[in-house]
């Protein structure tokens, strides 16, 4: 169903800043070091590091040369390669895009609350204390928060509108830099605050004795998260992909670039709550406490506070299209709307199922779902459940479906020799549905 006018990426560094900004996120800044926190430091730093590039990066290959091949949306692409009854996990994909942008908005939100209240000096020079309290009254709100989940939606809506290379490819060339400099100066901060380096050791030393099947599969899902991988993001972005394209090169740029993010933040946030004397596993409202109090912790925090929000924000948004872009590129190439309509409407649904995770962290923080508050069980569901089995239903169609002679061939379609094709395709095919499935059922089962 590929159509002669679809649109393209105008250029390779849009297309690269373009995937690195979805694939650069709160999963990187948010998820990424609650995760670290909750998982015991150093063991699940090495676990998560091995699982990038043993899994992560030839999955990432996989998608973009799914989507280039299949020139359209993930369901349209999966059948596409593999015949018509594979359309069911684009589906899968297409689900997981909206449990996924429903509660990243709702966090996004809480994101886009703390620029105002960093503009009206509500979280000047706080301790960290203080700012949780300034956290729990927000989030604990019943309608605030709400709101705030309303603007970050109707910001990703109105770019996904513009379309691909007016609206994405041009706000993510522009803001990803300016990031990174504020992650370093950030890092830096952090690790020099009193009491620091007992995080950074915590953060740092392997604890082989603590690696356990949870861990495993945590970092597993963490890595399909922070990739964008196992629901079709990075799949869509490859179908507006040129063939010259390199597809293996571009990946591990992409790759690289969001582990070190991820690092980093992890710098920036685990130093801090050992210096301020906080608890690393206490999840997801993590960040929103130890970093306002970073900054209060230093000269000019309030503009730097601002900045890194403001940052955040795009960050997220830059992410969050990327997740409504799969929704809607279904739409508009499997049900022929136009990117108007599809856009709002998905967006809106989304918006309506992002309300119970919201609510979650104030009047229905007694409904637990197994043991946990609605935001995590639909965090916990959609990244260890639904990407996982997406990425091992990815290898098993191209290793044994659409066969990784034929990915192989679309991939040197670019001119340039794959190097790595002889190892790439046994991973795919031998290696990642056999340890994928051990990891996905010991995780979730024992
Ligand atoms: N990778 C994004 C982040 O780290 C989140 C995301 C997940 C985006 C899945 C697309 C698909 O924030």
């Amino acid at each position: 169903m590929a159509n002669k006018d679809r649109e393209q990426w105008g250029s390779r560094i849009g297309f690269i800043l373009a995937a690195a900004g979805s694939a650069i996120g709160l999963g990187n800044i948010w998820r990424f070091p609650t995760v670290v926190g909750q998982s015991g430091g150093g063991a699940f730093l090495l676990v998560y590091l091995i699982i990038t590039f043993l899994v992560g990066i030839p999955l990432m290959i996989a998608e973009l040369t799914i989507g280039r091949r299949g020139q359209t949306n993930i369901v349209g692409s999966f059948k596409k390669v593999a015949g018509d009854n594979w359309g069911i996990i684009g589906a899968l994909g297409v689900a997981a895009g909206f449990i996924i942008l429903s509660f990243y908005s709702v966090i996004a939100g809480w994101g886009v609350a703390y620029i105002f209240k960093f503009l009206t000096g509500e979280l000047a020079n706080l301790g960290a204390e203080e700012v949780g309290n300034v956290f729990n009254e927000l989030t604990s709100n019943p309608i605030v928060p709400i709101f705030w989940h309303g603007i970050f939606m109707s910001m990703t809506i109105g770019i996904v509108i513009l379309g691909i290379d007016k609206g994405i490819e041009k706000a993510s060339k522009l803001l990803m830099p300016i990031l990174l400099v504020l992650l370093v100066l950030l890092a830096i901060r952090s690790v020099t605050l009193d009491g620091a380096m007992e995080g950074v050791s915590w953060y740092l030393r392997p604890n082989f004795a603590a690696i356990d099947r949870h861990i495993i599969l945590s970092a597993l899902g963490q890595a399909f998260f922070s990739f964008s991988l196992g629901m079709g993001a990075i799949l869509t972005y490859g179908s507006y992909l040129p063939k010259k394209e390199n597809i293996p090169g571009s990946a591990v740029y992409i790759a690289i670039f969001d582990i070190f993010i991820a690092v980093l933040a992890g710098f920036i946030i685990i130093p801090a709550v050992f210096a301020f004397g906080l608890e690393p596993g206490s999840g997801p409202p993590l960040i929103f406490i130890t970093l306002p109090a970073v900054f209060g912790a230093m000269p000019a925090g309030t503009f730097f506070g601002l900045l890194f929000f403001v940052l955040l924000t795009i960050a997220a948004v830059t992410s969050a299209i990327s997740l409504l872009e799969v929704v809607v590129a279904y739409f508009i190439d499997e049900l022929k709307w136009d990117r108007k309509k599809a856009s709002l409407l998905a967006g809106l649904a989304i918006f309506i199922l992002g309300i119970p995770s919201s609510l979650s962290m104030g009047v229905m923080s007694d409904n637990l779902i197994f043991g946990m508050p609605f935001l995590d069980f639909m965090d916990y569901f959609a990244s260890n459940v639904l990407l996982t089995l997406g990425g091992l239903f990815t290898a098993i169609v191209i290793g044994w479906v659409w066969k990784t002679s034929n990915a192989i061939s679309e991939i040197e379609k670019s001119g340039d020799k794959f190097l790595l094709a002889t190892p790439w395709a046994f991973l795919i095919k031998w290696i990642m549905p056999v340890v994928l499935l051990v990891i996905i059922v010991n995780g979730l089962f024992f």
